[in-house]
């Protein structure tokens, strides 16, 4: 075996091309970030945990419909995927409110938001990701009106699928971050990942504020418990599909 062409590494996974120009691997780092990589650490576990985890949530996804770039899990931190164009627009969906718009907006940590919110955010770490409008996104011609309004579909139904599934699973699914891809033959699909660090979980059978974080905001806000809590969603997502075949 010939050692993989390295693509491209970010920072939480690296991509490697394949002998088929259509797929490429992605390997899923321990490494964390926040704040736009100010803050950097290890979480012992995570790549084979939010690898997992993605592959279950995505297959769940595609069994409703929604089309995803996942094509099969080779080892526990490996992830062979369609090879997409990324929009560089990062969704955000949020249920619940927390993080960047209560600091944003004022609206206190915990109101309920329904309908769903829709968030656009420009995949651009050299400008810090920032929020966009509409209007900002067509200027920078991120993605056409069809598209947007196919990601906006499509994102409200994957927190359908979502929010159902963690529900079943003791979790709440307080809001999560979505990237798309599209294919060589010009198919939308969900890429990038769906994990802890990627998601706000909630604990429902915990009430404190603390206690009840089961994602990446225990490692951003130092809460400690880190690996115990992403290895604690990962066994509930196996427990929930297990429940479901
Ligand atoms: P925010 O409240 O900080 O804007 O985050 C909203 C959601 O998006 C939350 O579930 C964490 C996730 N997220 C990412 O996946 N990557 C990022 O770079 C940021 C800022 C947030
Ligand atoms: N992933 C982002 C970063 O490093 C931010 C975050 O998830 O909080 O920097």
């Amino acid at each position: 075996m010939t050692t993989p062409e390295k693509l491209y590494e970010g920072k939480a996974k690296i991509v490697y091309k394949t002998d088929d120009p259509e797929i490429l691997l992605t390997f899923y780092k321990d490494d964390a970030t926040a704040f736009n990589a100010q803050k950097r650490g290890t979480i012992v576990g995570k790549g084979q945990i939010n690898c997992t985890i993605s592959r279950h949530l995505f297959q769940l996804l595609e069994s409703q419909g929604i089309p995803t770039h996942l094509i099969d899990t080779p080892s526990p931190n490996e992830m062979r995927v369609r090879r997409v164009t990324i929009v560089p627009i990062e969704v955000i969906v949020r249920n619940i409110a927390a993080g960047s718009l209560c600091k944003q907006t004022g609206v206190p940590l915990g109101t309920l938001i329904k309908p769903a919110l829709v968030e656009y955010c420009y995949k651009n770490d050299a400008l810090g990701d920032p929020l966009l409008t509409r209007d900002r996104l067509f200027l920078l011609n991120l993605a056409t009106p069809e598209q947007l309004e196919e990601i906006r579909t499509l994102s409200l139904q994957i927190n359908q699928v979502l929010s159902e599934f963690f529900n079943q699973c003791g979790i709440t699914l307080v809001d999560f971050k979505l990237e798309f891809g599209i294919t060589s033959d010009q198919q939308l699909v969900l890429a990038d990942e769906i994990s802890p660090d990627t998601c706000r979980l909630w604990d429902q059978s915990q009430t404190d504020p603390n206690q009840r974080v089961m994602d990446k905001d225990r490692f951003r806000q130092d809460l400690g418990n880190v690996e115990s809590a992403y290895q604690r969603v990962l066994e509930r997502v196996l427990s929930g599909i297990q429940a479901q075949s």
